[in-house]
């Protein structure tokens, strides 16, 4: 008889682990299945979010700008370090850590919420009267079942045509993440997220980085003020980006990889780089979870349908995260792994699409939530627009850190905010009083009347929506 639970979870990433918290929360017998592990065989519990993803990335951006700051930036505080020296083991090692104590709070988490943990990969086996038979298959094989079953496979790097990853010089986010040392010259192709998170980590370092990118314009997705602003402190730092660019062949030699490429004006060209980074992407998967044997639906490229509440084509099957469609962010995966286990205890769960906030941890940091400029333009949507200068923000002077802008758009006719675009210290941290207020439909006026802390960043948030209005006080 194989164990039985209300809810199976197949996925311990953010979508995953956290709707069957969340399912455990509201009173059922809740299984997680993951197969990801350890360099000892063991379990990982967190999906690429925390083992190839979020945590590790933002562990290295952290050290890497630590060692640029000492290098660059403290002298001008009156703090001259002379003989400073880069570990890369250590620096690998203490992410690493921090990767491991995250796994580990998670397991925690689950056991404490007594939900029971699989370790190996779920399949689909049969459905009968309202159950479904997950096989597990790790160290040893089991079946178990379930009356209801989240999938939340998440996603793989998409790799280049005929190009596979060798994580030794062909790297996917899984390899940039553990180099032993700083390559000289490193490539990238895409200069989407994690081309430029994982290109200022080595560029900091000391690499010289080259990123190639297919389309004619930076951040394309992005409010084009706003990537216009850091694409020039990019370049200012030193990465070296080029736009319009078409991947052609990459050779792999005895020193290194080269990429033909033509570049924005139609010219051929080659680039020598030591190690290659390719960004292009990530596909959905469901490698493993045997959806055919139940007739669950895909999509051509391999994502998992469902209607907007996360529903799948089978009763009782639902599925969230990076294998559904949507943006691919952990904050994503977990609101969808919540309102699923909500309704599924008969609640109303709800993910609201226009509020997920996005944000790029780079050097001066991105970040916004809502609509750009550009979209609201193309929908003939009248909007005001106010921005205002991190330059002219006392905190921002006091960190030395003065790049970049608050950028805020209210509808024309009734100032209910639409989107707010941030490049700039703390930009991540800035965003969530902007996310709360498009929660709550303020205006930017209602930004404008409330009192923010002085001297902080989030003036500049204020000033911003002052300045929709054209009475910044500031500037
Ligand atoms: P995943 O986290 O991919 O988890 C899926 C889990 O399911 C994995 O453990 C996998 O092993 C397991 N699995 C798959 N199939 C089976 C099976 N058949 N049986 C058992 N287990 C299975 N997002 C952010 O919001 N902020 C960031 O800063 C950020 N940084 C990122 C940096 C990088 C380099 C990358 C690659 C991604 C980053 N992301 C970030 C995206 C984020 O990691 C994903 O959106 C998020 O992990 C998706 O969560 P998920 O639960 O859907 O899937
Ligand atoms: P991406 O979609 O962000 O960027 C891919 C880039 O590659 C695009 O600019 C695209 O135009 C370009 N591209 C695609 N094919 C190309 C080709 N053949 N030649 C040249 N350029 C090409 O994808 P990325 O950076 O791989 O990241 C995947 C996802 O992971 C992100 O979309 C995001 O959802 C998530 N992520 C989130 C992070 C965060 O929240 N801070 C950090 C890193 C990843």
């Amino acid at each position: 008889m194989s164990k039985q639970f209300d809810v199976i979870a197949i996925g311990g990433g953010p979508g995953g682990y956290i709707a069957a918290i969340r399912a455990a929360q509201l009173g059922f017998s809740v299984a997680c299945v993951d197969e990801w592990k350890n360099s000892k065989g063991g379990p990982a519990l967190g999906g690429t979010c925390t083992n190839v993803g979020c945590i590790p990335s933002k562990a290295l951006l952290q050290s890497s700008e630590n060692y640029d700051q000492a290098g660059h930036q403290f002298a001008e505080h009156g703090i001259e370090l002379k003989g400073i020296s880069l570990n890369i083991p250590k620096m690998i090692g203490r992410k690493d850590a921090v990767v491991k104590q995250n796994n580990d709070g998670i397991a925690y988490l689950l056991k404490k919420n007594k939900v029971t943990f699989f370790h190996g990969r779920g399949s689909f086996v049969a459905a009968k009267d309202g159950t479904y038979v997950i096989r597990v298959t790790g160290a040893s094989e089991e079946a178990i079942s379930g009356k209801h079953i989240i999938l939340a496979t998440g996603s793989n790097a998409r790799a280049l045509p005929g190009t596979p990853f060798d994580e030794v010089n062909i790297l996917s986010n899984e390899g940039a993440l553990c180099l032993s040392s700083v390559p000289g010259r490193l490539g990238l192709i895409g200069s989407g997220v994690i081309g430029l998170e994982m290109g200022s980590v080595w560029h900091r370092l000391g690499a010289d980085v080259t990123i190639l990118e297919g389309l004619p314009v930076f951040l394309g997705a992005v409010d084009q003020q706003v990537a216009k602003e850091g694409h020039k402190a990019f370049i200012k730092q030193g990465l070296k980006i080029e736009l319009g660019v078409k991947v052609g062949e990459i050779k792999l030699g005895t020193k290194g990889v080269s990429v033909a490429y033509v570049d924005g004006k139609g010219l051929p060209q080659t680039l020598e780089v030591d190690k290659l980074i390719v960004s292009i992407g990530r596909v959905a998967n469901t490698r493993g979870l045997e959806p055919e044997t139940v007739g669950l639906k895909l999509y051509d490229r391999g994502a998992i349908v469902v209607d907007d509440e996360c529903r799948t084509n089978l009763p009782n099957v639902w599925a969230v995260g990076d294998v559904v469609r949507g943006p691919m962010l952990a904050h994503k995966a977990e609101e969808e792994g919540v309102a699923v286990a909500e309704r599924i205890a008969g609640q109303h769960g709800h993910v609201n699409f226009n509020t997920i906030p996005w944000v790029i941890y780079t050097h001066p940091e991105i970040a916004w939530v809502g609509q750009t400029e550009e979209q609201l333009k193309a929908q003939g949507r009248a909007c005001k627009a106010g921005t205002f200068p991190f330059m002219a923000n006392g905190r921002a002077r006091a960190l030395g850190d003065t790049t970049g802008m608050v950028k805020m758009l209210a509808d024309a006719a009734t100032d209910e905010i639409l989107g707010v675009h941030i490049i700039g210290p703390y930009a991540s941290e800035l965003i969530a009083e902007c996310v709360v207020a498009m929660e709550f439909r303020a205006s930017s006026e209602d930004i404008a009347r409330i009192c923010h802390a002085h001297p902080t960043l989030s003036e500049a948030t204020k000033e911003a929506a002052l300045a929709v209005d054209k009475r910044t006080l500031n500037f």
